[in-house]
């Protein structure tokens, strides 16, 4: 089969697979690159970057759990002006999608993280990460907020000149059509869906929380049918492409995202189990997809027949 029929058409932005690999599961690319050739990915989105570095939070700040795991890693990243002096350079940003994940705490800073980051030849979009917790709102996510998620979408978008933005949705809502719905009228091109869901890990051996953060998201095959929903749901209330995360771990995983409605998936958790899960799945895609009898991505998707 060619690798014609696997192409994926973004707004801006062209992917030859549609397999991603998730913020924050991937570094910054190159520690991967022994596993396979970073050309052959979809794309690339790299660690969560902030204006200036940060430290993240205490250890322990990973837990294992059985069908994932939690994390409170905090952001830790090299902030975003070592990323494009140091790492950028050497990924091959003229092949696949290099991708940036946005993390700031208030609307005006993700703006000039935007700025700094919309003038940059290698970088094909930009991701905003909306998890952190605003503290001027009393610590509830930007991503819980419908307001919040439009006032900081409208922000990176008036500063991201010709970049493609991606609005990443949280699944800790009451409600994620209304947080896609506010992200698509602040201007978002495309979204992604989903990040993490807030859980907590304890032992009564020490009676302590396993994280020092004491919660922290759980990621893994265990969220995979709640991000298979949040993406149909998304799907359904707007009509901007549809990145699907969660749980994805395998090539048939790729193709129910894309049966729900999504144009791309991004591989999170996988790469922790195997790290070269993301490599194989985009391998391994054209081949199931020819032994199912799917001809190319855009008839199969969103033909699910509910
Ligand atoms: C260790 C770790 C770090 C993460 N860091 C980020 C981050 O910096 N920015 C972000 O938007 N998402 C981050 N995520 C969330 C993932 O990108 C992804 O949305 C989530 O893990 C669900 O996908 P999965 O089940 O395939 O892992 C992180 C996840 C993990 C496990």
């Amino acid at each position: 089969m060619s690798s014609l029929d696997t192409i994926v058409r973004l707004p801006g932005l062209t992917l030859k697979n549609p397999v991603l690999t998730a913020s924050g599961t991937f570094g910054y690319g190159l520690e991967f690159a022994r596993y396979g050739n970073l050309a052959d990915l979809g794309g690339i989105v790299v660690k969560g970057l902030s204006l200036k570095p940060r430290q993240g939070n205490p250890m322990p700040r990973i837990a294992e759990t059985p069908c994932g795991m939690l994390n409170a890693i905090g952001i830790q990243n090299i902030g975003v002006e070592a990323f494009l002096r140091d790492k950028l350079p050497f990924l091959p940003w003229r092949e696949t999608a290099v991708i940036a994940n946005l993390y700031a705490c208030d609307a005006h800073e993700f703006g000039e993280l935007a700025a700094v980051l919309a003038s940059v030849e290698g970088m094909a979009a930009l991701e905003v990460n909306v998890s952190c917790p605003n503290v001027k709102e009393g610590g509830v996510a930007f991503g819980q907020n419908p307001g919040q998620i439009r006032a900081v979408t409208e922000e990176v978008k008036r500063n991201a000149g010709s970049k493609p933005v991606i609005v990443k949705l949280s699944p800790n809502v009451t409600d994620i059509a209304d947080a896609a719905r506010a992200a698509v009228d602040g201007g978002a091109d495309m979204l992604s869906c989903i990040n993490t869901l807030m859980g907590m890990a304890v032992d009564i051996r020490t009676r302590k929380p396993r994280l020092a953060n004491v919660y922290g998201g759980l990621s893994g095959p265990a969220i995979k049918p709640v991000a298979l929903r949040c993406v149909h749901q998304v799907c359904r209330a707007v009509s901007v492409p549809v990145i699907g995360v969660g749980g994805i771990a395998s090539a048939e995983d790729i193709l129910d995202f894309i049966l729900v409605g999504a144009h791309a998936v991004q591989v999170g958790t996988a790469n922790f189990m195997r790290p070269d899960a993301a490599f194989r799945m985009a391998s391994e895609l054209p081949a199931l997809m020819e032994k199912l009898g799917i001809g190319g991505l855009d008839d199969f998707r969103g033909s699910l027949r509910a």
